[in-house]
């Protein structure tokens, strides 16, 4: 045995000597001391002799990697969630996110209120959370064969499952879309309800989209297009009903991504005696290029509605804190036009992608969402498909939005849905999708 050993070996039978149960410590005043104190004995007297045996056999470095290995692992397992949200290939926006304590997003969704517009009987929609989830896993497998894989400044994944969830609900007898571009809606429509007729309303024929990439035709859709344009407001409907055989109206579905301003539109298809509306686009207050569903009822009286100017005020502290995350949240001087107005898009009712804006005083903006009221029996915004934190969205602010279907921290769901497949850039599209339900004042 080597000098070393051996002095290594007789400190550690000394040390065995002292701690042995056959050679009990003196009493202590206190037992409870007492029974501690040989419970940290009896533990190291363990350590010690299994140490002892290691380092005799030659085995503690191995068994101490392996320990550090567990270590490691188990770490990573326990942050494998975060791992997932935060990936290398977040923007900016996540990171920084992440950094100022914002990746427990969950609580977060709503906290500033989601004005909603009020319906005349407090009537709701018949589909219910689970009947989405549901949806959901249908849908993704068919959204993955869809024609137009790029479909920039047309509709993402969340609004493409909403108006299939929606059509398919509803199984309408005619699907009307105003605004179809290169017919990626016109071909969600056409998922949800195969044999059912479309017609659509857009100034550009979608084949002509055909000779510079991907574009969806449909072979039963009517198209109002090209030298048949007519816009929504002037279409002869009793023409065009009678034409497709439709006698009662509230069984036809209309579908608004035109971006025209939203209370026009409804006063039309009011009009014409149209019951479904889908409104693709429904903007938060100071965003977007048309006067919307959303920001027509941001009044005083709802949750999240109205708002302040003030510059020193909170709502400006928190606007310029979240417009720092968020792409499409607004800071008040972004908010607020002249004389305080924030209603709109700083006070204007805009109209036709913004080529025609109105300014509206308070007044105005008011009664339009009273009026509003008195024709609806249901105002439905669809929610965000998956939490930030896994689609890596960084344009909503969640603090404006309802708690999304798969909620932040469910990555084993949204995996198992097949989310985790699609790319980024289709969750970057969700601006707060909205299904009306009207009738006539009064009735
Ligand atoms: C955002 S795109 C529609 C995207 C399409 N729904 C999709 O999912 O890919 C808006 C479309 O509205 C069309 N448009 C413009 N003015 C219109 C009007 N008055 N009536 C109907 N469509 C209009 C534009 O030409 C454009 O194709």
């Amino acid at each position: 045995m080597s000098t070393t050993k051996k002095i290594l070996e007789r400190v550690l039978s000394s040390r065995r000597a002292t701690s042995s149960p056959d050679h009990p410590t003196t009493p202590t005043a206190s037992d409870d001391v007492i029974s501690d104190e040989s419970k940290t004995r009896k533990q190291s007297s363990i350590t010690i002799r299994v140490t002892n045996y290691l380092t005799r056999t030659g085995f503690i470095w191995p068994v101490l990697i392996i320990g550090l290995i567990i270590i490691v692992l188990t770490s990573f397992v326990i942050n494998a969630r975060d791992l997932v949200c935060i990936s290398a290939s977040s923007s900016d926006r996540a990171s920084r996110l992440k950094f100022f304590g914002f990746d427990g997003l969950e609580s977060d969704f709503g906290s500033l209120g989601v004005p909603w517009c009020r319906s005349k009987h407090r009537k709701t929609v018949e589909w219910t959370d689970k009947d989405l989830l549901e949806g959901l896993e249908e849908f993704v497998p068919i959204y993955e064969t869809r024609p137009i894989k790029n479909n920039m400044y047309g509709m993402g994944f969340d609004h493409s499952f909403g108006l299939w969830f929606i059509a398919r609900w509803l199984k309408p007898a005619l699907m009307i879309e105003s605004g179809a571009f290169k017919g990626h809606s016109t071909w969600v429509l056409r998922q949800a309800m195969p044999d059912t007729p479309i017609l659509s309303i857009t100034p550009r024929h979608p084949e002509k989209y055909l000779k510079k990439g991907a574009a969806y035709v449909d072979g039963n859709c009517t198209y109002f297009a090209g030298k048949d344009f007519v816009d929504f407001g002037s279409v002869n409907w009793g023409n065009v009903m009678n034409k497709q055989g439709i006698k009662d109206r509230s069984e036809v579905l209309i579908f608004f991504d035109d971006h025209q301003n939203e209370l026009k539109r409804l006063k039309q298809a009011l009009k014409a005696g149209f019951k479904h509306l889908v409104f693709e686009d429904n903007y938060d207050t100071g965003t977007g290029d048309h006067y919307s569903l959303r920001q027509i009822c941001d009044q005083f009286y709802i949750r999240g509605g109205g708002h302040s100017c003030f510059k020193d005020g909170d709502e400006a502290r928190i606007r310029a804190r979240r417009n720092k995350f968020w792409e499409k949240a607004v800071d008040v001087d972004e908010l607020c036009g002249p004389g305080e107005a924030w209603w709109g898009v700083q006070g204007q009712m805009r109209d036709d992608f913004n080529h025609s804006n109105k300014r509206i005083s308070y007044d105005q903006h008011f009664q339009n969402s009273r009026f509003v009221e008195s024709v609806l029996e249901v105002y439905w915004e669809l929610p965000p498909v998956a939490g930030p934190s896994l689609t890596h969205q960084t344009r909503y602010d969640p603090a404006r939005s309802q708690s999304p279907i798969v909620e932040d921290g469910r990555y084993g769901l949204f995996q198992r849905l097949g989310l985790s497949k699609l790319e980024t850039s289709v969750f970057n599209g969700y601006t707060q999708m909205v299904y009306l339900q009207i009738s006539e004042q009064g009735s």
